[in-house]
């Protein structure tokens, strides 16, 4: 682990072991942070962040580090996604964009620390009043395990770029890359413990930083049930949170759509990353007339998509990431076959070695029915009819979550209308998965709490203060 500057072992020299997903060998181990590792990195964090070698330093200054960093994930981008595809499992080509994403996401809050203002405020001629604009402090950073580079990424920058100092722990499942990130971040000549990581499990790595008295704030992405329990545990000292949770995303259809466009992408944006996804669109409403057509036709594409090993250039779904998930994704199957809906495709494991699951498609799904309402965080797709505008948006909205959507028409006052209507932190028109760093994410209802990325990420990793002065 990383702690003040300095690679070092746990300190009760425990270790556990990461996997390769498409093999289920252990890749290698590593050190297993727990509630003393995560007080030694956290004083690390107060002490750069009140040296103050990071927060009193030139904002000029934190552009040129940030920048730097962007150059060296720049340079390591083949290495980083080779890493990434065996800890993880994400095809190679996916792994390779989302490495080279990592560095734009450097290079965009790398433009923010001389351009995040306070303001000054209007009043009589007998004071002066404004607004300062200042880091919350130590903060700690809590990943999942679908994407970890870029969500180390999506942490890390606006919280230095906003001069804070930080304690990552990286997803159990999944350290690897962040651990490489933060050696190359070393590299560029970061003070000493403004970045400290400290791998280890939830239960008493993560609980432990959550509760931690000297944390001023927790950004968390993972389930909505964790989510929850770190809302709770956070309370103590009052920590600001943000939370990106899971999603059940709509991926509405209407009859007008351009159909050939819109099926090839439902199908990419179910089977991507295994389905391991949280804004994957996993509940596809179609309008009911074209029911069947469409069921067909989607199952006729994701009959195509190549599971197997990430490494090879046609694989299209990689391996899930652990036993327990593929488990877990079966059982979801079962649940849905149980519950009447009609299975097209798909639905078993593939081969015997690494955790490799078929794209499955169930159609003539109801709202109400658990494929339907849980997040599966797999590739199976339920395919669910509507009858009109109003059924569809009053369905896509009728869940707990609310983190993402889409909407296919070619009438661009319905493209709007609908757009509003859906209760969602993001909204795609005739595309699916864009993402920018300039625009922020996160969730309506139980699916999150704050927003990350673009302009509000500062707003998420700053507090401001008014000062009020009389003349
Ligand atoms: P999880 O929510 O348990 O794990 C996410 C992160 O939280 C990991 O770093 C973990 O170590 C940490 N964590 C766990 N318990 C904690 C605690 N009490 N205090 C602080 N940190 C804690 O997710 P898990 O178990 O890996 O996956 C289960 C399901 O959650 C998935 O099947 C999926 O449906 C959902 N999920 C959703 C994600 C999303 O991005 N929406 C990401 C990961 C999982
Ligand atoms: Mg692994």
């Amino acid at each position: 682990m990383l702690i003040g500057g300095k690679w070092i072992d746990a300190v009760s020299g425990k270790t556990f072991e990461t996997i390769n997903p498409s093999t289920e060998k252990t890749l290698t181990r590593v050190a297993e942070a727990e509630a003393a590792d995560i007080d030694a990195a956290v004083v690390a964090a107060r002490s750069a962040f009140e040296a103050p070698s990071w927060s009193g330093i030139s904002p000029h200054v934190r552009t040129r580090y940030l920048l730097k960093i962007a150059e060296a994930v720049d340079r390591h981008v083949d290495e980083l996604a080779v890493l990434e595809t065996l800890d993880n499992g994400m095809p190679l080509a996916s792994s390779t964009a989302r490495a080279t994403q990592v560095a734009e996401i450097f290079r965009y809050y790398a433009g923010w620390p001389t351009k995040m203002f306070g303001t000054t405020n209007p009043t009589d001629s007998e004071r002066f009043i404004y607004m300062l604009r200042e880091p919350m402090g130590v903060c700690g950073l809590i990943n999942a395990w679908n994407v970890p580079l870029v969500m180390a990424a999506m942490k890390i920058a606006p919280a230095l770029a906003c001069g804070n100092t930080a304690v990552l722990k990286p997803a159990e499942q999944t350290p690897l890359t962040t651990l490489r990130l933060a050696e190359l971040i070393e590299e560029v000549g970061l003070p000493k413990g403004v970045l400290n990581i400290v791998p280890g499990f939830g239960a008493a790595a993560g609980a432990a930083l959550v509760s931690h008295p000297g944390v001023d704030k927790i950004a968390f992405t993972g389930s909505t049930l964790i989510g929850k329990q770190i809302l709770q545990a956070s309370a103590g000292n009052m920590k600001k949170v943000t939370l990106e949770l899971g999603g059940k995303s709509p991926n509405i259809i209407f009859p007008d759509a351009d159909l050939e466009k819109a099926l090839a992408t439902a199908v990419a944006t179910f089977c991507g990353n295994s389905g391991q996804i949280c804004s994957a669109g996993t509940r596809l409403f179609v309008h009911e007339s074209m029911h069947d057509e469409v069921t067909e036709r989607v199952a006729k594409i994701a009959a195509t998509y190549k599971v197997g090993s990430p490494f090879e250039p046609d694989t299209k779904l990689g391996p899930l990431i652990s036993a327990k998930q593929m488990e877990r994704v079966l059982s979801y199957v079962k649940a849905g076959t149980e519950e009447g809906a009609s299975l097209k495709l798909g639905g078993d494991r593939v081969g015997n070695q690494g955790y490799f699951v078929q794209p499955t498609i169930f159609s003539s799904v109801s709202n109400d029915m658990k494929i339907a309402r849980e997040e599966i965080f797999g590739p199976v797709l339920s395919i669910i009819p509507f009858k009109d505008e109003h059924d569809a948006v009053f369905k896509g909205n009728d869940t707990e979550y609310g983190l993402a959507s889409a909407v296919w028409t070619r009438d661009i006052g319905r493209a709007h209308r609908v757009a509003r209507a859906l209760k969602a932190g993001r909204v795609w028109i005739n595309t699916y998965a864009e993402a920018d760093p300039v625009m922020s994410m996160g969730g309506y209802k139980q699916s999150g709490f704050g927003r990350e990325m673009g302009a509000e990420s500062i707003e998420a990793y700053t507090q401001t203060k008014s000062v009020y002065m009389r003349l």
